[in-house]
């Protein structure tokens, strides 16, 4: 946990400064102004914040407050983007860093996808196969699956979006990340045989005709260099040390992991879980480290341990410089702008995604 305080920060009289000219704004702005934070900003930056969620509950919360003109997100890019499709017309979306992006979201673009349905048209019928989109993915991405009866999920409602899109069709094609991908298959009882990971550089994906016609789910070979640090011997060495403790973990981390924890979730469950956790225990976390620290701030009288440490250098981009920026130049710098019709398509993936029941 000690890693955390040695991250590069303004001296405390400059960060007390910055953050006065945050709430000031605020406060000259009041309904007018909204910021959403996600669960892995900085602590400084998540109290300043107006709400802090999961990507779905942030998603829900942009869709739902038309009163705001100007949201500010504190997150990554896909996430703000995803806030502007959602967002009425009038609203104008920003994020404080255009550069804070996902590594894994960068691991598909809708040319290899759309390369990829060409190929899987020579072996089977797509009109039977159901394109799902982790929210973590580009507005392009969200439109083929809003154009192709498909939908977008969160880790928060991946396993409804899953069992809704075998609903629809025989085969969900799910992307880019394999591991959560898996993680929700094994929850709702496929076979590891019924699973296959398609590798773009391969032809076919790196699978054989009749392998693609066996399977049920195609998970897209993307993963989240975060989570995926996370392996079994940090497991066995904390389980080891801390007995009695319990272990909650990301559905982005591998299958082995996730089959040691004791929960598995989203952001929020994960906050939730800690949160509903007895004073006394011990809770080993495996997600990032501004989250986990933070708990473990929130939660003095229980003892929140990080499984490994494990930084997503993106989330951590946005500060309270960047913040306070933003906000002096609301509606003209760092605006998230969507081409209309992919827009549409985009929101309609989305769409069906809040209308899920979870
Ligand atoms: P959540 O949807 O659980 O907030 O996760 C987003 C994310 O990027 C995890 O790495
Ligand atoms: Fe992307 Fe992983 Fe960072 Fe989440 S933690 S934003 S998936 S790189």
């Amino acid at each position: 946990m000690a890693e955390i305080f040695r991250q590069a920060r303004p001296a405390l009289s400059e960060e007390m400064a910055l953050a006065e000219g945050i709430r000031a704004l605020k406060l000259a702005l009041g309904p007018e102004l909204l910021i959403l934070t996600h669960h892995y900003q900085r602590q400084e930056i998540v109290a300043l914040g107006d709400y802090r969620g999961d990507s779905f509950g942030l998603s829900q919360r942009a869709a739902a407050n038309p009163e705001a003109r100007f949201i500010v997100f504190c997150g990554v890019h896909f996430m703000a983007e995803s806030a502007a499709i959602l967002a009425q017309p009038q609203q104008i979306v920003q994020i404080p860093d255009l550069k804070a992006g996902c590594r894994m979201a960068d691991m598909v673009d809708l040319e290899q996808v759309e390369m990829a349905w060409t190929e899987l048209t020579e072996i089977i019928d797509v009109e039977t196969m159901v394109p799902i989109v982790y929210m973590n993915s580009d507005a392009s991405l969200k439109a083929f699956c809003g154009r192709r009866g498909g939908l977008v999920c969160t880790s928060a409602n991946a396993r409804a979006a899953m069992a809704w899109g075998f609903g629809q069709g025989e085969k969900v094609f799910f992307f880019p990340d394999q591991h959560l991908g898996r993680n929700t298959g094994n929850r709702l009882k496929l076979w590891p045989e019924e699973m296959i990971v398609w590798n773009p550089e391969k032809p076919l994906g790196g699978n054989r005709p009749e392998d693609i016609r066996r399977a049920r789910l195609i998970l897209w070979d993307g993963h989240c260099h975060v989570h995926t640090r996370f392996q079994v011997e940090h497991v066995l060495k904390m389980k080891e040390a801390f007995p009695d403790a319990k272990l909650v973990v990301h559905p982005e981390c591998t299958q082995e992991v996730v089959a040691l924890a004791d929960a598995c979730g989203s952001t929020g469950f994960i906050a939730n879980y800690v949160k509903e956790a007895p004073p006394g225990s011990t809770i080993i976390v495996g997600t990032e480290i501004n989250l986990v620290s933070r708990l473990a701030l929130e939660f003095p009288d229980r003892e929140v341990l990080e499984l490994h440490y494990s930084l997503c250098p993106n989330m951590f981009k946005i500060d309270l410089a960047k913040l306070l920026w933003t906000l002096e130049n609301l509606g003209s710098v760092n605006v998230i702008t969507i081409p209309e019709d992919l827009k549409a398509e985009a929101r309609l993936a989305l769409r069906r995604m809040l209308n899920l029941s979870t």
